[in-house]
């Protein structure tokens, strides 16, 4: 048996011991929910941990264990579980109705905060999820420039709609005609929608410089994650989206902004973050305080394609748009919201990534800890190895130092996002056992995934 083998069972065993309920309910899930599950990002080898309820930063899960979250439901939780103000600001939503066929004032509350906090926002629409957000977007931008085919950057993530589930080959790399179209991610994408996307490496100006100047007259926007934040965290070179903007202005193309994750970054989003404005935004997670959400604006002339006409030019229906419940504690998570929350987010959030790197450079590996303002990210090596063998070494790595945290009571997979609720003494926890963690992984990393051993310095001989 490899170290590996020996380590995967070791974690595996230990998980499957603290939490039986777990493995029972997500098998017996399996006779009405296709692989147990109804949300693919929860999906998780060999079983994901049922909850039975939140509080503050901890999450219970059905066999009783408690666990520190870091995950906070992908991010979307900037105040942590069942914050009291948002309970209680549901609970008197609730009794008082969930939804009528009729607008209702918290609406244009909930519009105007974000209007006056995001600075491209001069008129918002709700809808229900990040991902309708992306498609209302990208159709009010082909309704308003009357073309049809995007941008979008080479492995990005906008939700599943398959205008956007698209992943490389990045077509414009040498600024020719596309040969090869990009690939859907996703069975069931008609392939005619490939001719509407083209796809660019991610924090490359001059691929985007090329693309959209050669194809200006067929395009109506680019849409890009202003931070990439799926496989990790991976923030723009100084001046990126400067130049999109500039590019795209130049052109005649809109810029659209996917900001679902990075409106927590600051009070307005990373456009306020990095100083740029683009077009059109696309929202949700933290906008409705943690119930199902999306939103989407921009220009004014833009989004007034959604009121033109009768019937209007864009029909957006939706009969759960801009419901009750989600507004009213989008309300209150939006007010929790000050500056000194923001400050308070900002500084943790540079607290966990010095804690996560002292770790990994006490530990002598090179993963990777990138971060920005709440969010924060232990990652592979942005340079794959070359070797598939090794390179799947280390994803498993990866995987099982999730599971080997959560049998230490922590949750920390993926992208880490802090809340309001946070503070150091939690990071320090996790630092803490994520140091046991790495310590007792150092032989298994050494056999299967010596990538992630940092290179050993040559020690300078006295001559
Ligand atoms: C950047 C980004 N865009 C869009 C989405 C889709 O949002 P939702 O899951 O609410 O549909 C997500 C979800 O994680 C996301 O991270």
């Amino acid at each position: 048996m490899t170290a590996l083998d020996e380590l995967r069972q070791r974690i595996e065993n230990e998980y499957r011991r603290r939490t039986p309920r777990s493995r029972e309910l997500h098998e017996r899930a399996q006779a009405w929910l296709p692989g147990g599950e109804t949300r693919t990002g929860t999906a998780f080898a060999p079983y994901p941990t049922y909850m039975e309820r939140g509080a503050g930063n901890y999450l219970y899960d059905v066999d009783g264990n408690r666990l520190l979250d870091f995950t906070n439901n992908a991010t979307s939780l900037i105040h942590g579980h069942a914050h009291p103000a948002l309970v209680s600001a549901i609970r008197e939503q609730a009794a008082r109705g969930t939804g009528w066929h009729a607008p209702h004032e918290s609406q244009a509350r909930l519009a105007r905060l974000l209007c006056e906090r995001v600075p491209s926002l001069e008129r918002v629409r709700f809808c229900n999820s990040g991902t309708e957000a992306n498609m209302n977007a990208i159709k009010a931008a082909r309704a308003f420039t009357g073309r049809d085919r995007i941008v979008k950057m080479d492995s990005a993530y906008h939700g599943s709609y398959e205008g956007v589930e698209f992943d490389g080959p990045a077509d414009s790399a040498n600024g020719t005609a596309p040969t090869a179209r990009p690939a859907p991610t996703s069975r069931g994408v008609p392939r005619s929608m490939a001719e509407n996307v083209h796809t660019i490496p991610f924090d490359d100006c001059d691929a985007a410089r090329r693309l959209v100047t050669q194809h200006r007259h067929e395009l109506a926007a680019v849409l890009v994650n202003p931070i990439v934040t799926r496989a990790g965290l991976h923030v723009p070179s100084p001046g990126y989206l400067a130049c999109l903007r500039e590019v795209t202005r130049d052109n005649d193309v809109l810029l659209i902004f996917d900001e679902v994750i990075t409106l927590r970054i600051a009070r307005g989003g990373a456009q306020d973050y990095y100083g740029v404005v683009p077009d059109l935004t696309a929202m949700g997670k933290i906008v409705g305080g943690g119930l199902p959400v999306g939103a989407f604006g921009g220009r004014a002339d833009i989004m007034e394609l959604f009121a033109t006409g009768d019937p209007p030019l864009v029909p957006h229906a939706g009969t759960f748009n801009g419901n009750p419940l989600t507004m009213a504690a989008g309300l209150v998570s939006l007010e929790l919201l000050t500056p000194d929350a923001f400050a308070h987010l900002s500084a943790l959030g540079a607290y966990l990534r010095d804690q996560l790197a002292a770790v990994v450079a006490d530990c002598g590996l090179a993963f990777e800890v990138n971060a920005i303002a709440s969010l924060v990210s232990l990652d592979l090596p942005r340079q794959p190895a070359a070797d598939p063998t090794a390179a799947a070494g280390a994803k498993e790595i990866q995987r099982l130092i999730y599971l080997a945290l959560l049998n230490r009571g922590i949750k920390a997979t993926g992208i880490l996002a802090v809340s309001t609720v946070m503070g150091a003494a939690e990071i320090d926890l996790l630092a803490s056992e994520l140091r046991g963690v790495l310590a007792e992984f150092q032989p298994a990393i050494a056999a299967a995934a010596p990538v992630l051993l940092r290179p050993q310095r040559a020690v300078a001989q006295p001559v």
